[in-house]
């Protein structure tokens, strides 16, 4: 399976700790752990014992290796196995390359050439992360990321307004590698403290424009308002980088890490509950996507019989991508 030939990220680095943590990605069971502390190295092993098939997640980590609480043969992170009753056999388990990194753990196969994910978040506040699962797959999950049309059916805050949803432009570029949408339009009616909180005022107009990635796939958003009068930018905007992870044929993690260009209320010395608030922002419409996205009677990545709108056409273009560069056929 070519899917794991990328990094995805699996944990979040804060949920493991000494105990290994079993992870499922892309239908395959893995354990991740850590094997020393400080300078912590990370382990990640295909989660069974190669000895009689116990799950290693149930185990322990001992002096650097992972232990297996069946007949206490350990794992290095590297998969070089050792049996205390037979000290000639060299048993060996599947192992992953696992790194550390914008707070979360990522793993990829062993022995393939992949880039690590480019975010430049330069000049840019971290505001949080958050993770998600819909119950999706994954082109169907993305379908939902990469189209402003749902926005006013879907969302609370986020996107433009169902009377002027005829005035949003939409448009449409691609290269080999990725997929590009740019989104303008009237910001929707939001509650006035969050007015503030963005610094925009109302009547502004909202950018949407996102470009998303294949190896993994990934989506990274630039939202920011501006005065259609004028056309200054207001000082704020966000960028959200969107990883989509396959967890089964069926299911789509979400793994969301946002940044605040400004710090909306540095002088009441208020940043931290802005990025509260912004964050809680995210996750409210987050999970609007994932509960409509578990709804769908058709779950079916076919977009042949389908009715397109104009906002579609960067389906398509997803799929194609998604098959050549993610799964790496034709
Ligand atoms: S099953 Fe793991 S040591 Fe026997
Ligand atoms: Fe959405």
């Amino acid at each position: 399976m070519a899917e794991l030939d990328h990094w995805h990220p699996v944990l979040f680095a804060d949920e493991l700790g000494k105990k290994p943590a079993p992870v499922r990605v892309c239908d395959r069971e893995l354990v991740v752990f850590r094997a020393s502390n400080g300078q912590a190295t990370l382990g990640a092993l295909a989660d069974v014992c190669p000895h009689r098939g116990m799950r290693l997640s149930e185990g322990r980590v001992e002096g650097g290796r992972l232990v297996c609480p069946y007949h206490g043969w350990s794992f290095a992170p590297d998969g070089e196995g050792k049996s205390p009753a037979t000290p000639a056999a060299r048993p060996c388990a599947d192992a992953f390359e696992v790194v550390e990194r914008y707070g979360l753990i990522w793993i990829k196969r062993r022995g393939v050439d992949a880039a690590f994910p480019a975010l430049d978040v330069s000049g840019y506040h971290f505001i949080g992360k958050t993770r998600h699962r819909a119950e999706a797959p994954l082109e169907v999950t993305l379908d939902n990321f990469i189209e402003v049309e749902h926005t006013p059916e879907v969302h609370a805050l986020l996107g433009y307004p169902r009377e002027r949803m005829a005035e949003v432009t939409c448009e449409v570029t691609s290269t080999e590698r990725s997929v590009r949408v740019y989104n303008e339009g009237p910001q929707k009616a939001l509650p006035r403290p969050l007015y503030s909180l963005l610094q925009i005022e109302t009547g502004d107009s909202f950018v949407d424009d996102w470009t998303t990635w294949f190896s993994p796939v990934y989506t990274v958003y630039d939202q920011y308002w501006f005065d259609p009068a004028t056309g200054q930018r207001r000082p704020n905007a966000l960028r959200i980088a969107i990883f989509f992870v396959p967890v089964t044929a069926g299911q789509t993690d979400i793994f969301a890490l946002s940044y605040a260009l400004a710090a909306p209320w540095e002088r009441y010395g208020l940043n931290a509950f802005a990025y509260l608030l912004t964050r809680a922002f995210v996750v409210m419409e987050l999970r609007r996507d994932v509960t409509l996205l578990g709804k769908l009677a058709d779950k079916s990545p076919e977009l042949r019989g389908r009715t397109l709108s104009r906002f579609d056409k960067p389906l398509g273009l997803a799929r194609k991508r998604i098959e050549s560069i993610y799964r790496g056929r034709g």
